[in-house]
């Protein structure tokens, strides 16, 4: 396991990590702790509160985080995996903040081999959505999640490895508590009541004939504030909404990733084809009416399912379309 840190994420990282339990704690306690002088302190804490934390800092009195913060542990996360995840899991890097954790595997990749490694942040400055969009998150109240695995496949077989993370995302939420509200959206969003409560954006790289590596992301909201949700251009939920009690987010990370080297497992074997049926019974727009958004336009019709390749089966005025590009989203017309 390694803890990946810059320097002045670093000093931020280690404030938080003081202040998480929500308690009043002097800015003298602090500055000892952290070897560093009071007047850093102070500056740290703007630079906290800038990220959106809430925290109270009156002169004389300390500093106060409200509510507290749950805070990621890598050694943590490692303790709650499932077996079959702690034999396959090969690294765990967890950053306060970087640009996209997509991205750090994508790098890592270059270089080294990423196989079975994950890497997660508690801040993302870049996350990356699909079709070029920015995906948002707050320190504490998501999770950004990435792995990387290695196929030993034609680039093509791929084409269903998307929804069947989101089949993998289902199950972990589904074990979590969340209950039956909690849908697919093709290509590979998680709905609950039709809003977005989790993305994933698969990025492969490798030879037409393989191998080929997978970056897997997954954006998670967890207890979305409200300043994300106003910068989001569509309708959003996040766990706290769809479970009764949230777990923490340790707990959350090794759900996600026990249930994702299953899935990764059983699709490296059968492809998505053995997915497909699970998939189905969890498809939001199975005949409903749809705008599908290409990147040469736009098409309209009635969803009638994925194929076993997962590819969107559109019906377009009794013709059947057939869509594969990951590029198309979906929204429903009514
Ligand atoms: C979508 O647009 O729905 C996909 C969102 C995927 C976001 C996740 S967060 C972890 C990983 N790192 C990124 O930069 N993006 C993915």
């Amino acid at each position: 396991m390694r803890v990946v840190s810059t320097t002045a994420a670093d000093r931020r990282w280690r404030l938080l990590s003081l202040i998480a339990d929500g308690a009043v704690h002097s800015g003298a306690d602090i500055a000892r702790h952290l070897h560093v002088s009071r007047t850093a302190v102070w500056q740290q804490v703007h630079a906290l509160q800038a990220l959106g934390l809430e925290i109270d800092a009156a002169r004389g009195s300390g500093y106060r985080l409200a509510g507290g913060i749950d805070l990621l542990d890598a050694a943590g996360i490692q303790s709650m995996l499932s077996a079959e995840a702690r034999s396959a899991v090969r690294g765990l890097s967890l950053y306060f903040e970087t640009d996209s954790t997509n991205q750090r595997l994508v790098e890592l990749a270059r270089v080294d081999d990423a196989h079975a490694q994950v890497c997660l942040a508690e801040i993302q400055t870049a996350g990356r959505g699909r079709r070029g969009r920015r995906w948002l998150g707050s320190v504490g109240r998501d999770v950004a999640l990435s792995l990387a695995w290695r196929f030993n496949a034609a680039l093509e077989t791929l084409a269903g490895l998307s929804l069947a993370v989101g089949v993998a995302v289902h199950r972990a939420l589904s074990g979590l508590g969340a209950d039956d509200g909690l849908m697919l959206k093709w290509p590979n969003d998680v709905l609950y009541r039709q809003q977005k409560l989790a993305g994933v954006l698969v990025e492969v790289h490798g030879e037409m004939g393989g191998p080929c590596l997978a970056v897997i992301g997954i954006g998670l909201n967890i207890d979305l504030p409200a300043f994300v949700r106003a910068e989001v251009q569509q309708p959003v939920t996040d766990l706290k909404s769809a479970v009764r009690a949230v777990p923490t987010r340790n707990a959350i990370v090794a759900v996600l990733l026990g249930k994702l080297v299953a899935v990764l497992r059983e699709f490296e074997v059968h492809g998505f084809g053995a997915l497909r049926g699970e998939w189905a019974r969890l498809d939001a727009a199975y005949h409903r009416e749809v705008d599908v958004h290409l990147p040469s336009g736009a098409a309209h019709g009635i969803a009638m399912g994925v194929t076993t390749d997962g590819a969107l089966r559109l019906d377009v005025g009794g013709t059947e379309r057939r869509l594969h590009s990951g590029e198309v989203s979906l929204r429903f017309s009514s």
